[in-house]
């Protein structure tokens, strides 16, 4: 039975967090939704046009590192659960530009558990959840056998994956210290429609389509499990409700794959789905070796036992089916790929909030 819920959703205009709040406005009608989102470069406010007019549903643009936005939305809205997809999620970029990555994962992460602390406690309604949803990234990297359990411990190696780890810590010292009703979820490799296109999947989709080189990093050997978006969220919307305070779950796909598999997949589909390149070559043709990304972790993969026996979520999406699926979503939206590439969502963003601005 679904109790109705008010959701404090950050992050909700980014690529998992707008997949979350389409699940929640589709399938979960007792449930309100307060989406805040900065609206950094990774936002997207097209990724929810549908939800505009929904009752249950609005956006606020701000910062989750700005304690009196938090606090007045909390105080404003009533709200009982929080998840928290809020982050600077892109390793590469965490490599380049570190300080973003310390300022949104780890201060905006205490930013909102501060606001939770002063809302709720000392004594939280027993409905209260703050999920945080974080990485396998915490974890570090297998080599070739072995998996990421939840008493994996934590060997963080990316500026990204150390600040996600950081922001692990800061959750489950807020449960031991305060008793603060938290959850945690660490999650392996998503794949989807509204993926930013600087993520491999939609990177190599739009490469394809322009007849542009495909870079795979170093030997294309490393391994990332996969798992469909939708999946995801549905084992986000399980852990709120049915988890236990103060427990991680991991969530995986169970399916392995090295990076270069994964690209030769997406030139086989689009050569069979649009035909071959003008020049009468397939898309793998298009595939080159570059060099490696710094510290790139080798392999991931996740044993989600604890999600399967404690909660009953296992992921539905085959990678063969989820894959067509996403391929389709990127064909029938090149639009929203190209809006994206050369910056005119902002545009769609600016006109609809200039009034604010
Ligand atoms: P994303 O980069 O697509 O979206 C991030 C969203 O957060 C954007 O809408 C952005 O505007 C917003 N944001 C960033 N800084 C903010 C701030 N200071 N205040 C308010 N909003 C801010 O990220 P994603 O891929 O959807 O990942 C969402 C979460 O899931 C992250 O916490 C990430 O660590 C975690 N995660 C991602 C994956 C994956 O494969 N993408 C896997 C496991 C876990
Ligand atoms: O494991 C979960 C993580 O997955 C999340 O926590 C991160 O937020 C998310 O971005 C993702 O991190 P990765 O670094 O694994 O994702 P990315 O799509 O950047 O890269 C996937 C793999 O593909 C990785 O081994 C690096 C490689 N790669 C990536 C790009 C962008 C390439 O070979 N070429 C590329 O151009």
């Amino acid at each position: 039975m679904k109790k109705s819920r008010t959701v404090l959703v950050t992050g909700g205009c980014g690529f998992i967090g707008a997949n979350f709040v389409h699940l929640l406005l589709d399938e979960y009608p007792d449930w309100q939704v307060i989406n805040l989102d900065k609206l950094t470069y990774a936002g997207n406010l097209e990724n929810l046009r549908d939800a505009t007019g929904n009752e249950r549903y609005r956006f606020i643009k701000g910062d989750i590192c700005d304690g009196s936005i938090v606090d007045g939305i909390f105080r404003e809205y009533g709200i009982d659960t929080v998840v928290h997809f809020a982050a600077e999620s892109h390793v590469d970029r965490s490599i380049t530009g570190p300080a973003d990555f310390i300022q949104t994962n780890i201060v905006g992460t205490f930013t909102l558990l501060e606001a939770a602390r002063k809302s709720w406690m000392p004594r939280a309604d027993s409905q209260a959840v703050f999920l945080h949803v974080s990485t396998d990234e915490v974890y570090g990297s297998l080599g070739e056998t072995g998996y990421f359990s939840e008493t994996t411990s934590y060997d963080p190696r990316s500026p990204y994956s150390a600040s996600k780890a950081s922001s692990d810590h800061l959750v489950s010292a807020y449960f031991h210290t305060y008793g603060l009703p938290v959850r945690i979820t660490n999650c392996s490799n998503n794949y989807g429609p509204y993926q930013f296109p600087e993520k491999l999947i939609p990177l190599i989709f739009h490469n394809c389509m322009g007849g542009r080189e495909l870079p795979v990093y170093g030997d294309g050997k490393n391994v990332r499990d996969w798992l469909y978006v939708k999946d995801h969220c549905e084992a986000i919307a399980q852990v709120v409700q049915k988890g236990k305070n103060g427990r991680s779950y991991n969530i995986g796909g169970n399916n392995e794959k090295e990076n270069i598999e994964v690209v030769g997949l997406i030139c086989d589909i689009l050569d069979r789905k649009i035909g071959l390149l003008p020049t009468g070559e397939c898309r793998r043709t298009l595939i080159r070796f570059v060099k490696d990304r710094l510290g790139h972790d080798r392999r991931y993969a996740i044993d989600a036992g604890r999600i399967r026996d404690e909660i009953g979520w296992q992921p539905q999406v085959r990678f063969e089916e989820g894959i067509e699926r996403t391929i389709d979503w990127y064909l029938a939206n090149t639009d929203w790929v190209s809006n994206v590439v050369d910056g005119s969502y902002r545009k769609y963003y600016e006109k609809m909030y200039e009034h604010r601005l």
